[in-house]
């Protein structure tokens, strides 16, 4: 009887940790289509946060150290920050100097901004000590925002428009974590508050309590979406995460408990929303969550699964974790079943992987109804680096919540486990 409880929690354990994972080497692919494509201003952004996720560990809001972070760059991150300096050098150089500007020219006001923890990490560490020019292109940026070329709602919601004031989930991702970083860079209260209080108002418009989740775009008359368009919610989750994250490693962290409060309640939202009631047992997104007539979607997937780990690692809530294990479990397992990944440093035979790296089928991210079967989406790419090192932090964390029971819509999980439990004790009576 005891050996065969035994063999029973073995085989428990062998199905709840079936993990797959990517190799490094893996990772590092994908980071390199994403390198060699990130071209728009937010992919440029967005790829700064996943070099400072994976690599630049210590200068990311994640790494659990205070903030601002060392001025003298220590030797061990001078090598990961080397891409983002050659970012901060490109933009710097594209730069007229003039006063308020965008970091680059985009249709999109918001966009730019994503870049400017580039600036302000060159600034804070004195980059090719070039007197106070990543300062100025830092604060040119945030004046920008304010200015009166960057409409506003009524409430004052930045928009994320030229055009008129229109908010867009995405925004959450570009404005915010800046706001929140340029404030305790520059020891400005007031700033890492605008950056609340941007989400705050961003929320009061996209947030369908119906639903459970946001909208992609409210307000204005061009190209309105009402939809619940899954890599908007990504975004917003993922850009409150940042921007709680800030204000924790900061010293304001003491004065802005209600501020953490709400921003940790809005990402639990976000999560609840998606998960409880859009996912279903292929463990993919669909583009639009509740419309099953649009394509499932991997770039959402991975980095909704990304805020799950940080919530984890971040906030001290668990309870999506499984959900988020089911989604990375699907993306990073190759066809041939977990642990037969032999090849370390390619992809061959991932359903969700080109052989060249590419994460697929994707949300064609200037024409956000297409779904790029091959992949191509460079934030794709970043949102693959940024699942695998919020996974990783998560893991070295303790793993929490890997446990957690999952909500009854998907039971595939528990099935699996019962049949793997079934498949032992059978077993045990064969042999
Ligand atoms: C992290 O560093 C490795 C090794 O230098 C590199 O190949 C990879 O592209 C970097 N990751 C990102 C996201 O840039
Ligand atoms: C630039 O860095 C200095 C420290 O070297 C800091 O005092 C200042 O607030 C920074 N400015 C911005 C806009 O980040
Ligand atoms: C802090 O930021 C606010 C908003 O931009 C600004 O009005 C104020 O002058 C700043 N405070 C300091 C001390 O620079
Ligand atoms: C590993 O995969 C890459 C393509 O991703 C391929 O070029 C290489 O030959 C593979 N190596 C082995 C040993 O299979």
């Amino acid at each position: 009887m005891k050996s065969l409880a035994s063999f029973i929690v073995v085989a428990v354990l062998a199905a709840t940790t079936a993990a797959q994972e990517l190799a490094e080497g893996q990772v590092n692919i994908v980071s390199a289509r994403l390198a060699e494509n990130a071209r728009r201003s937010w992919e440029i952004g967005t790829r700064v946060q996943a070099i400072l996720e994976h690599n630049a560990t210590r200068y990311s809001v994640f790494s659990n150290s205070d903030l601002p972070p060392p001025a003298n760059v220590p030797g061990d991150q001078q090598g990961p920050l080397t891409p983002v300096w050659n970012i901060a050098r490109q933009v710097l150089g594209g730069l007229g100097g003039n006063d308020p500007a965008p970091l680059l020219p985009d249709s999109s006001v918001a966009d730019p901004a994503s870049v400017g923890i580039a600036m302000l990490l060159a600034n804070w560490t004195n980059l090719d000590s070039n007197d106070d020019q990543y300062e100025r292109a830092a604060r040119n940026q945030y004046n920008y925002l304010y200015s009166d070329s960057v409409p506003k709602t009524g409430e004052g919601a930045i928009s994320h428009r030229i055009e008129e004031a229109q908010l867009w989930s995405d925004s959450i991702f570009m404005v915010p974590p800046f706001l929140a970083y340029y404030g305790v860079i520059t020891d400005n209260k007031t700033v890492v508050q605008q950056a609340y209080d941007q989400i705050k108002l961003a929320r009061d418009q996209l947030y369908d309590s119906n639903a459970g989740v946001w909208r992609h775009i409210a307000g204005g008359s061009r190209g309105p979406d009402p939809g619940y368009w899954a890599t908007g919610n990504a975004w917003a989750a993922a850009g409150m995460l940042r921007v709680y994250a800030t204000i924790e490693q900061s010293e304001f962290s003491g004065g802005m408990k209600n501020q953490k409060k709400d921003l940790k309640n809005w990402v639990r939202e976000i999560h609840r929303g998606v998960y409880e009631r859009y996912f279903d047992g292929e463990n993919v997104l669909r583009n639009y969550l509740n419309d099953p007539n649009t394509f499932y979607d991997t770039a959402s997937t991975a980095l909704l699964a990304a805020t799950v780990y940080r919530a984890s690692t971040v906030m001290d809530t668990h309870t999506y974790v499984p959900y988020a294990e089911r989604s990375r479990l699907t993306l990073f397992t190759p066809n041939t079943g977990p642990y037969s990944n032999t090849n370390w440093t390619g992809f061959s035979n991932y359903e969700h992987f080109t052989s060249d790296g590419w994460l697929r089928p994707v949300v064609n991210p200037t024409s956000i109804g297409e779904s790029m079967g091959n992949g191509g989406s460079p934030e794709a790419q970043a949102f693959v680096v940024m699942m695998h090192s919020a996974w990783r932090d998560w893991r070295w964390a303790g793993e929490k919540g890997k446990n957690a029971a999952i909500g009854s819509r998907a039971g595939a999980g528990i099935a699996n486990i019962l049949l793997a439990v079934l498949g032992a004790v059978l077993g045990a009576f064969l042999l």
